[in-house]
C-alpha cells in the first residue's frame, strides 16, 4: 500500500463566481462587483488541497470535452494528482456561484460531464481503492459511484470520508459503512429533516450531533466561521473557527475535507485533525475562489 494515498471519486466544475453587494431581487438585473473564473467541484477542491498538504492523491471523475474541462484537468494534473478521467461528448460540469457580504456564498451546479462517474467507472478503477489510506466521496456524482466505491472500500478495511453534500437521500447501509459522515449545518437540517436552531447554541448543536450518529458512528457537523463539532465513540468536542477575514467562503468545506482526510491517513486523531482543517479552511476563505486559495504544508508551516 502506498503510505498515505487518499482516493477521491467526485466531481469537477468550472466555477463562475460573481461577487455582489447582494442577491438580486426577483426581477432585478444587479451589476456584480467582482467576477472570477476558477476550476472547482468539492471532489475536484477536496483533491487538490490534500495534495497541496503533501498526500499522494488519485481522482476518479470526469473532466468534460470542451475547454472549461481540459482547464480543469490541467489544474488537478499540475497538482501530481494522478486523474483517472472517464472519456465522455459532454461539457465540463459547471458551478454557479454567488458571494456576497462577508463571503457568504450562494452556488448551483450543472452536472455536465460528472454524470459519467458511475458504479461502473469506480469498478473499472477498483484498483485504487485497496492500495489507498483514505477514500474521500461527497454528492456531486451519482449515487451508483458512492455505493460501489463504499463497497470496495469496506471489502478492503479502506476508511471513507463522507462528505455528504449537496444532501440527497442515501440508505443508511451506505453511511454506516463509512468512517466518517461530515455535513454543514443545512446537510444536517436536510438529513435530520428539522432544522437545527441557532448554530451558537452549543446544546442544540450536540443534540444535532448525536441524532447524525445515526448515519454513522464518526460525525463532523461544520459550522462555517463558529467551528465544527466532531464525534468519535462517545467522545463530542467542539472545534473553534480560526478568525479570518473571509473574502469568498467558495471551497472552504472542501478544503476542510481535504485537510482532514491528510491528517487521518496520517494516523493523527480526528479531534487534532479538525483542529488542523479548521486553520487550513480558514486561510482558504481569505482568497477569492476555491482552488486558487487553498494553502500548501509550507503556507501552514509560514
Ligand atoms: O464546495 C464548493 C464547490 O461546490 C464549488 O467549487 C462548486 O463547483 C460546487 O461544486
Amino acid at each position: 500500500m502506498t503510505a498515505h494515498a487518499i482516493l477521491v471519486v467526485g466531481s469537477i466544475n468550472y466555477d463562475l463566481i460573481v461577487s455582489q453587494e447582494r442577491l438580486p431581487r426577483r426581477g432585478e438585473t444587479l451589476v456584480s462587483t467582482g467576477f472570477r473564473a476558477d476550476p472547482g467541484g468539492k471532489g475536484a477542491n477536496q483533491a487538490v488541497q490534500a495534495a497541496r498538504l503533501g498526500a499522494s492523491v488519485r481522482f476518479v471523475g470526469a473532466a468534460g470535452a470542451d475547454q472549461h474541462g481540459e482547464i480543469c484537468r490541467a489544474a488537478l494534473e499540475r497538482e501530481g494528482i494522478e486523474c483517472r478521467l472517464r472519456s465522455t461528448g459532454a461539457a465540463a460540469g459547471l458551478g454557479i456561484v454567488h458571494v456576497v457580504g462577508d463571503g457568504e456564498v450562494h452556488a448551483t451546479i450543472v452536472e455536465g460531464a460528472n454524470a459519467v462517474v458511475t458504479g461502473e467507472w469506480v469498478d473499472e478503477n477498483a484498483d485504487l481503492v485497496a492500495s489507498s489510506a483514505v477514500v474521500v466521496l461527497q454528492n456531486e456524482v451519482p449515487a451508483s459511484a458512492n455505493e460501489r466505491a463504499v463497497a470496495l472500500a469496506a471489502a478492503a478495511g479502506v476508511p471513507v470520508v463522507y462528505n455528504a453534500a449537496p444532501a440527497r437521500p442515501v440508505p443508511l447501509e451506505v453511511t454506516r459503512a463509512c468512517a466518517w459522515f461530515v455535513v454543514n449545518e443545512d446537510e444536517a437540517a436536510e438529513y435530520l429533516g428539522r432544522p437545527l436552531g441557532d448554530v451558537a447554541d452549543d446544546a442544540a448543536m450536540r443534540a444535532a450531533v448525536a441524532e447524525l450518529a445515526a448515519f454513522c458512528d464518526s460525525v463532523v457537523l461544520t459550522l462555517g466561521s463558529r467551528g465544527c463539532y466532531v464525534l468519535e465513540g462517545r467522545r463530542v468536542e467542539f472545534v473553534g473557527a480560526v478568525p479570518a477575514h473571509a473574502v469568498d467562503t467558495t471551497g472552504a468545506g472542501d478544503s476542510f475535507i481535504g485537510a482532514f482526510a491528510v491528517a487521518l491517513a496520517d494516523g493523527v486523531d480526528p479531534f487534532s485533525a479538525a483542529r488542523t482543517a479548521a486553520l487550513v479552511a480558514s486561510i482558504t476563505v481569505a482568497g477569492m475562489g476555491a482552488q486558487s486559495s487553498m494553502p500548501t504544508r509550507e503556507d501552514l508551516e509560514a
